[in-house]
């Protein structure tokens, strides 16, 4: 298993290109099941995440060309998907496991075949993530549904049908699963309190391309009117708002400037605030956000997790690593997910002084420095909170289980290297 290690100090500055989004990608590739015709997604970031569903959608029979692209002096890919005819309907535990978002492929191939299995994805290191929104909203549009064997067998022989459906939480992944299966059921589904996060809109962009009718982006009620055939389209994948954060909270903990490329402000409204808040200066560009910390006095601040607009969870980790080091106290709430402080304790081992609170709540009380430690961390964002805690620690911090790291940030030591960060990856056989 591969390593990363990181010498603290380095102030980083320069910039950095944004990949396309990870979780824009991988419902944007599912719905490409919805027809027979090519759909082609540009942007494509490459990352271990996106080669596991690809190898998922392989298995059920797509047909995937790959292209490489050079654009503004950075290589991009391309990804062209095919479904003329599905295989198999079934999503093997083998591929499940490995990467949970694989239940995108339940709504579309039970809308476009009538039938569908998915093996359950189970629990993981943050929390239980239960699919019970995602299997009652099929329900209600007419599916019928087992548990068999830790499987979900799904069936709508005759088809699945408009429905009226209410979402007891905001779920990014129920709305796109459910949104994606009405655009081929029969008649209109609403969905109530569906989730708002951009990579949602991004989602119903290429639906609509697809010909699919949908009213309601960027609003949580969203109207969908079934169509009989879906068609081929062509989409580029917008910015990842999170990996954007992430270096933007490069930028604040070792006190420098850099220049986000490609990133969009509008999605990083609440985290840009609080970063703000902390005296750093956020230039808003059309094509960029600069973020310069270099005159920076580093207080803390509160955060709390919400659904979109609100604070994203999927930054909660790299703000705490921040908070390690501002003055003061800060306050860190996390309401989406129910076990998402893993992270505390591999902090704390490099010097954070961190209290937590119950499940929801954590006290950061800022140090001085923090010092270098092996470490190693149960999921991506917060091993990207250990690599910014190890950019400004005294001496070598090694980040044990890469393999996280490869799940969402496309090359991640080369573009810290290009900054100034003095990092690098020990390959060991696993
Ligand atoms: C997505 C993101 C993940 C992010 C999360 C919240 C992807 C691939 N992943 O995950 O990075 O942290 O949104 O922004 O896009 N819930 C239920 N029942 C369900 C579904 C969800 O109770 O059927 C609960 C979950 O336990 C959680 C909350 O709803 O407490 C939000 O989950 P959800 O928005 O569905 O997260 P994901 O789509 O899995």
């Amino acid at each position: 298993m591969d390593k990363i290690k990181i010498r603290g100090g380095n102030q980083l500055n320069g910039k950095i290109h944004i990949s396309g989004a990870k979780n824009a990608a991988l419902p944007l590739i599912a719905a490409s099941l919805l027809t027979s015709e090519p759909v082609t997604l540009s942007n494509m970031p490459i990352l271990s995440d996106i080669t596991s569903l690809n190898n998922l959608l392989l298995e059920l029979g797509t047909k995937i060309e790959q292209k490489e692209e050079q654009k503004k002096g950075h290589t991009s890919e391309t990804y062209t998907y095919q479904t003329r005819n599905f295989t198999s309907l079934v999503a093997p535990y083998d591929f499940v496991r490995k990467m949970r978002a694989s239940y995108y492929v339940l709504g579309p191939v039970l809308a476009r075949t009538g039938h569908v299995e998915l093996s359950l994805p189970g629990g993981c290191a943050i929390g239980a993530r239960p699919m019970d929104i995602h299997l009652n909203s099929l329900e209600q549009m007419g599916a019928q549904i087992e548990i068999k064997n830790g499987y979900v067998v799904a069936d709508a022989k005759k088809g699945l049908k408009g429905a009226h459906i209410i979402f007891p939480k905001a779920s990014v992944g129920a709305t796109c699963n459910i949104l994606m299966a009405a655009t081929l059921a029969k008649g209109a589904t609403i969905i109530e309190n569906a989730a708002q996060e951009p990579e949602i809109g991004d989602l119903i962009d290429l639906l609509v391309k697809m010909g699919a009718k949908i009213e309601g982006k960027n609003t949580s009620v969203l109207k969908i009117e079934g169509v009989s055939k879906l068609n081929g389209a062509e989409h580029t994948i917008l910015p990842d708002r999170i990996e954007a954060g992430s270096y933007a909270i490069a930028a604040a903990i070792t006190k420098g400037k850099i220049e986000l490329e490609g990133a969009i402000a509008d999605h990083l409204k609440a985290p840009l605030n609080i970063l703000r808040a902390m005296d750093i200066k956020i230039t808003e560009k059309e094509n960029s956000i600069i973020v310069d910390a270099r005159n920076a006095d580093l207080q803390g601040q509160d955060i709390m997790t919400d659904y979109y607009p609100g604070f994203p969870t999927d930054l909660q980790a790299q703000f705490m690593a921040l908070m390690t080091v501002a003055g003061g106290a800060s306050m860190v709430t996390e309401n989406i997910w129910e076990n998402r402080f893993m992270h505390v304790p591999e902090l704390m081992r490099m010097g954070a002084n961190i209290n937590v609170h119950g499940h929801a709540s954590a006290i950061v009380r800022g140090v001085k420095k923090l010092s270098a430690a092996p470490v190693m961390a149960t999921d991506l964002r917060a091993s990207f909170a250990l690599v910014l805690a190890g950019l400004i620690a005294d001496g070598e911090t090694i980040v044990n289980r890469v393999y996280h790291l490869d799940r969402g940030y496309e090359k991640l030591e080369e573009k810290l290297k290009a900054v100034g960060a003095d990092i690098e990856r020990i390959k060991e056989p696993d």
